[in-house]
């Protein structure tokens, strides 16, 4: 993407820093997440927000902000914990409180501010905090306090450096969106984020990179592949090649359907049946980390096969996303480094020597959504749950064979076709069957029967890194157990997962 002027987040750890750098961009302001130690402010930076955070400004490894920042004159917005440390850092008293605020507070303004401009005199906010601003800072104004009568706004307007105690992101803050906007208003900036024009400049920017040459991408039929396929498209035509590969794991009928409606999209995909293969060599393999290996492996292999009698190849369109960006570079907890290891399907690019083309690169998944129905992708693809790469694979605890995929197909089918059926598909984040490695005693006419069990899992969440089990109606379960049970001979048990993440994962395996 083009150098462009941008409002920074630096990121000191708060769980509403990216929803904050989406609100600045919701308002047409592009925006970027930075860890903290990393940044270093250029001309293109035009405001600077720190976001909230985990610390005390007291603890011996909270995260700083360097005096480089803090002279910049760019316009400073801090959150929370970011308000706290400004606070420190320029002279004022932060108190450690015992008490703090949690949840809906209400704040009244107490003095003119430019921050709060048109917003009304009291406002219920959200508030997250133990410590507090007890006396702000040399050149610093206190224009509004809470009912608790703990400081809320400071400002130093002459230096453009403001700081609320509240989370003005969140949708609980009254006004919050408002409060944002006064900011970006501050800082000067232009509006420069607008979805519609990020396609065309994109476009554009990839036609003239690429010219003549030609570019592969691996399709699933994800939201994230199929957008970012169809941009490339519309830039290089049939010089992309878009190739989908049959491992054979996938849900029932995809490996026809997926094609067929990535075809309607005007893409000239390459239909791969490596099912077989996939399939003898995940013969006797039992243990989860060692299927990835040999699915992420394999599909190195396969996908390579076939770029290799492409002539003329020098590009590799991928999906990665912003999320996938920040989160594999930055912060991230020791969990969410786990979750993205395995999203990974290992070191294509620099196996393949081919020159890398990210069309998703700067996009939360929200935006990707919203250029996905800009492009006419159908809902259908837009609104799919995820699906992970190593596919049924991993959801049939044990060995993987032909006819335990079969079974699992033929549940999971009915499952996800009742929830579409009763409106509930787009109510969950994501919904499956999983095949377990025991069989379960039942009466079959009169006789005993050993049958295999089938557990089904939904789950409520947003990005995948917590969630929690989807509260479905007893009558809902009870009319999918009845019908896998009725209709998927071999099955004769089915049990429903009312475990969140953490501590649990949301695959089986
Ligand atoms: P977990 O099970 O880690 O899953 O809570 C979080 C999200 O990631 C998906 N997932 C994977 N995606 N390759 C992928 O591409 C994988 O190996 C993999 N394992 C889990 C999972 O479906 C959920 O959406």
């Amino acid at each position: 993407m083009k150098l462009q002027e941008k409002i920074v987040v630096l990121d000191y750890g708060s769980q509403y820093t990216q929803l904050l750098a989406r609100r600045i961009r919701e308002l047409g302001f592009y925006s970027e997440i930075v860890i903290p130690k990393d940044f270093k402010p250029d001309n293109f930076v035009k405001g600077i927000v720190l976001s909230g955070g985990p610390n005390s400004v007291y603890d011996p490894n909270s995260p700083d902000i360097s005096t480089e920042v803090l002279e910049s004159g760019i316009p400073i917005l801090g959150i929370c914990y970011g308000m706290q440390l400004l606070a420190h850092k320029l002279g004022g008293e932060v108190e450690e409180g015992e008490l703090g605020e949690y949840g809906g507070v209400e704040i009244e303004i107490t003095d003119s501010s430019k921050l709060l401009y048109g917003v009304p005199r009291r406002i219920r906010t959200w508030m997250s905090h133990g410590d507090s601003v007890k006396k702000p800072p040399e050149g610093f104004e206190v224009t509004a306090k809470s009912l608790n009568n703990i400081v809320a706004v400071i400002e130093n307007r002459k230096k453009n450096i403001y700081a609320v105690q509240f989370h003005p992101e969140v949708a609980q803050t009254e006004y919050g969106s408002s409060i944002i906007r006064n900011f970006l208003s501050i800082t000067g900036m232009k509006p420069n984020w607008n979805l519609e024009n990020y396609v065309k400049t994109k476009i554009e920017e990839i036609r003239e990179r690429v010219g003549n040459s030609k570019a592969i991408c691996a399709v699933s039929g994800g939201v994230d592949s199929t957008v970012a396929a169809v941009i490339v498209n519309k830039a290089l035509g049939n010089n992309l090649i878009p190739i989908f590969v049959n491992h054979g794991l996938l849900r029932m009928n995809e490996e026809l359907e997926v094609p067929k409606s990535l075809k309607k999209l005007g893409l000239k995909i390459l239909v791969v049946d490596a099912s077989k293969e996939f399939l003898s060599k995940l013969r006797n393999v039992e243990d989860p980390e060692m299927k990835r290996k040999i699915i992420g492996e394999t599909f190195i292999r396969v996908f390579e096969r076939e770029a290799n009698k492409i002539e003329g190849l020098e590009y590799l369109v991928q999906g990665t996303i912003y999320s996938d960006v920040i989160e594999s570079g930055s912060t991230g907890s020791s969990n969410i480094a786990k979750i993205k290891s395995h999203h990974n399907v290992g070191g294509l690019p620099e196996k393949m020597d081919l020159k890398i083309i990210e069309p998703l690169r700067e996009l939360f998944k929200d935006e990707v959504r919203k250029i996905g129905s800009i492009l006419n992708i159908p809902d259908e693809i837009l609104q799919r749950h995820p699906f992970p790469g190593p596919g049924l694979a991993i959801r049939i605890i044990g060995e993987v064979t032909e006819e335990n995929l079969q079974l699992l197909k033929k549940a999971d089918r009915i499952f996800i076709d009742l929830l579409k059926d009763k409106g509930l598909y787009d109510k969950v984040w994501q919904a499956f069957a999983v095949l377990l490695p025991i069989k379960s005693v039942g009466v079959v006419g009169d006789k005993r029967a050993y049958e295999n069990v089938v557990a089904l899992r939904a789950v409520q969440s947003t990005e995948g890194m917590t969630a929690e089990w989807s509260n479905l109606s007893y009558e809902f379960l009870d009319e999918v157990a009845k019908k896998i049970i009725g209709s998927v001979k071999g099955i004769g048990r089915v049990v429903y997962d009312v475990t969140s993440k953490p501590p649990a994962t949301i695959e089986w395996e």
